[in-house]
């Protein structure tokens, strides 16, 4: 990558520190159709190479993800139903499903005004919900053991290392939700609202930005250095690690 593309990207990311990502969003745009993804790669390891936060990468992916959008739908078309990646990609959808119920169940609850108010069910669905998101830990799993030590064999160290971060972060989040929905308290019911909005936010937030980005970067950038042959023993190793209790029917490799 040209020095002058790093110095760009170096200059953005210093801005992203300081001014909101919608300010920055237009600039980030313009430089980000300028380049490719293995460019935007190999320019995210040399800046964690010079010392950058990898958590501060992630303010690009907002940009990134819109002018990617329809690059996913190219991605599922070249691979086949049962290909590890395609695997990963169905396996998001869903867990997008459960993130959408849990906004649903935050509106509800941001709605009433006393624990009275609240459906039913309330617990019996936060249950559900908490549960399904922490059996994704199979699909955690097995990018951090299977795909992402792969991904570093070709080349491509920085970005599986902001994923594991950002599984590290989910994890704690997910428990935390896990607990709020197996206490089945409420107690003060001002405060449980507050803890609750807070969490759900932030989970939905955070995971959404993550799927994305591995949707549209480094997926792509995985069938992009990873060779053909090499995915049949990636699907076996998968296979091991096994699969969550919502991933869609598909043919086991071995
Ligand atoms: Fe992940
Ligand atoms: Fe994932």
């Amino acid at each position: 990558m040209q020095k002058s593309k790093i110095k760009k990207l170096k200059k953005i990311l210093e801005r992203s520190e300081t001014e909101s990502p919608e300010d920055i969003k237009e600039e980030a745009k313009d430089f980000l159709q300028s380049v490719d993804t293995n460019e935007l790669i190999a320019a995210e390891q040399e800046m964690i190479e010079r010392g950058v936060d990898p958590a501060s990468l992630g303010h690009l992916c907002a940009a990134h993800l819109e002018i990617m959008a329809d690059d996913l739908d190219k991605m599922k078309a070249q691979i086949p139903e049962n290909h590890p990646i395609a695997v990963l990609v169905a396996e998001h959808d869903e867990i997008l499903k459960f993130l959408t119920e849990l906004e649903q169940l935050n509106q509800k609850i941001s709605l009433a005004k006393s624990a009275e108010q609240l459906p039913k069910k309330f617990f019996g669905q936060l249950q559900h919900l908490a549960h399904h998101l922490v059996a994704a830990e199979k699909h955690h799993q097995r990018e951090e053991e299977v795909l992402f030590p792969q991904l570093e064999k070709y080349g491509v160290y920085g970005p599986p290392q902001i994923m594991v971060m950002e599984h590290t972060t989910l994890r704690a989040l997910k428990k935390e939700l896990s607990k709020m929905a197996e206490s089945g308290k409420i107690g003060d019911f001002v405060k449980f609202k507050e803890k609750f909005s807070k969490l759900s936010g932030e989970l939905v937030a955070n995971l959404r930005d993550h799927i994305f980005k591995e949707n549209n970067i480094l997926y792509p950038a995985a069938l992009k250095v990873i060779p053909k042959a090499k995915w049949k023993k990636i699907g076996t190793d998968a296979d091991k690690i096994g699969y969550c209790c919502f991933t869609p029917q598909h043919k086991l490799v071995s």
